[in-house]
């Protein structure tokens, strides 16, 4: 069966921004165009959701932040496009990140007078470790913000990214005047209905007062000298992630929208094949199915120990009833229970393909990083593990309730919700994450899935490093400065108390060689 025509149909990407850039309302914006909701505040952002049932997401709840990333699809001219929303909190965890590694491209949204803010640049910089294109949304230019050439440029030196700027903004704030749209030159107004036009020279078409506002003179010319010195405009370039397209607009006025979702739909990538363990490749348009995990969230409801675990279709055609096997276990299940995710609702799925990401109900079988197929075998390369920051001694309160407290770390740490260290020589347990609210959920679901009250005692942000030649180590080199700890697979890995202390280390045993994770 030929499902090219269904591949090519389909955009899966993640929307990322600092919280306050404008993530919610502009997912919102794009929803309302591709006519999946009808009004906006439809979109569960932050403000609660409808998955706000379960216990540990009081977490979420009270600290008022999103900690899931939530998938939403929506028709879009033809397109099928997959939204894979990120939490923006500062606390954000590994979820986050994996999210990452399920969509073929990101949106990047910054708040005009902001710019890049320091915690999202993390997601970013794994977009281009990744090669992910990325695609630069400039929101809220209905305020004034920093310059257009200043945003142009810090995205360019921090991301390390060339930018093609596709519209471009005249005024910001109350001048705000409109956007030109590179494509055709056509000049979109914000408040007016009318478009206008710049010819060749840069002149309007059309008479309009506008043409002897100083602010509206001064934007063309910036337009010209982005047309004239400015990057080239490169497909390929696009595709690797080593240019970003970017839009100026006002996601709360729906203004900048279509310009955006024309442009993405062009060039955003379709359904990339993604890596098997065996390093060869598995084509979307490959007939068999097949798919991996790259999200479990725990208990939607608390009765039921359900679980859901997220799956992106890698290839074929998904149906619902069909055998999967577990490439983990060899073990063959029937995928009955299926969601996909609609804008304000769930439906069931019937069938799903390559760049879709469908939910499937789980009773504990499945693991982050799993590979489902049916047919050839495929084993997917495992998610990377991403270097975690922060560190926490923990024991369990009662030692009585040792076995409890080890199962509900073994089955944490499987699902990816946190990760698992011990000391060399005292096997004492140390925890690791990016963010502090991994933690967080850690020890309320501790407490409420497994039943076991935990003592966490803070270590602190570290630097962790891995080591190429382990056998080199000696127990000498572990200092409280430069601690050896070993990681889930036995790994040896130094953690070190800062930039300082680790240059220290290197230069006293350059035989060592650190590396790290993403
Ligand atoms: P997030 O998901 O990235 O955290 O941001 P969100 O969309 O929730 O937007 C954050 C705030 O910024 C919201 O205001 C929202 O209305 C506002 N906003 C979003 N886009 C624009 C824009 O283009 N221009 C302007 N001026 N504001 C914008 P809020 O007061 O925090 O929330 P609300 O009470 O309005 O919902």
């Amino acid at each position: 069966m030929d499902f090219t025509h269904e591949i090519e149909k389909r955009k899966t990407f993640a929307i990322i921004s600092h919280p306050d850039a404008g993530k919610t309302t502009l997912t919102e914006k794009l929803l309302l165009f591709g006519g999946a909701i009808r009004q906006a505040g439809t979109v569960k952002g932050k403000k609660g959701g409808k998955f706000a049932t379960s216990d540990w997401m009081k977490v979420e709840q009270e600290r008022g932040i999103s900690v899931t990333s939530s998938v939403m699809q929506f028709d879009f001219d033809g397109y099928k496009i997959n939204i894979l929303d990120t939490p923006g909190h500062e606390d954000f965890s590994e979820d986050t990140y994996r999210t990452l590694m399920a969509v073929d491209s990101a949106v990047m949204v910054i708040d005009a007078a902001k710019g890049i803010e320091p915690q999202t640049l993390k997601l970013f910089k794994v977009c281009r470790m990744r090669g992910i294109p990325i695609f630069t949304f400039i929101n809220k230019l209905d305020r004034v913000g920093k310059e257009p050439f200043e945003l142009l440029e810090e995205i360019e030196e921090t991301l390390e990214i060339e930018t093609y700027p596709m519209t471009w903004p005249i005024g910001m704030g109350p001048s705000f005047f409109g956007i030109i749209n590179r494509k055709d030159r056509t000049i979109n107004p914000y408040r007016e209905e009318e478009k206008l036009t710049l010819d060749e020279d840069y002149e309007l078409k059309e008479s309009h007062p506008i043409a002897e506002d100083e602010a509206f003179q001064t934007a063309v010319d910036e337009f010209m000298l982005v047309e004239e010195a400015g990057d080239a405009f490169d497909r390929d370039k696009i595709a690797t992630g080593d240019l970003t397209p970017v839009f100026f607009g006002s996601a709360l006025s729906t203004f900048g929208i279509e310009e955006f979702l024309d442009t993405y739909v062009d060039y955003a990538p379709m359904p990339t094949p993604r890596r098997t363990k065996e390093e060869s490749q598995v084509s979307p348009t490959n007939e068999d199915f097949s798919g991996f995990i790259f999200k479990i969230q725990a208990n939607m409801d608390p009765r039921h120990r359900d679980r859901l675990a997220f799956m992106r279709v890698v290839s074929g055609k998904f149906t619902r009833g069909m055998d999967v096997t577990l490439a983990r276990t060899g073990r063959k299940t029937k995928v009955n229970r299926a969601t996909m995710f609609m804008a304000d609702d769930t439906e069931t799925v019937n069938e799903a393909y390559a760049g879709d990401i469908i939910g499937l109900y789980d009773t504990g079988n499945f693991q982050i990083g799993d590979t489902l197929y049916d047919g050839q075998k495929v084993d997917f390369e495992d998610l990377p593990q991403f270097t975690p920051e922060i560190f926490m001694k923990v024991s369990a309160k009662n030692v009585m309730k040792q076995k409890h407290f080890y199962k509900g770390i073994e089955q944490l740490v499987q699902e990816g919700a946190i990760q698992y260290y011990k000391t060399v020589h005292t096997n004492q347990p140390i925890l690791g994450a990016v963010g502090q609210l991994q933690f967080e959920v850690f020890e309320h679901r501790m407490k409420n899935e497994y039943n076991t009250d935990v003592i966490m005692e803070p270590v602190g942000k570290k630097i962790a490093r891995w080591v190429e030649n382990e056998d080199a180590i000696t127990d000498a080199m572990s200092t409280s400065r430069s601690n050896l700890v070993l990681d889930r697979y036995d790994n040896q890995v130094f953690l070190f108390e800062n930039e300082f202390a680790m240059r220290w280390f290197s230069e006293k045993y350059p035989e060592i060689k650190l590396y790290t994770l993403l």
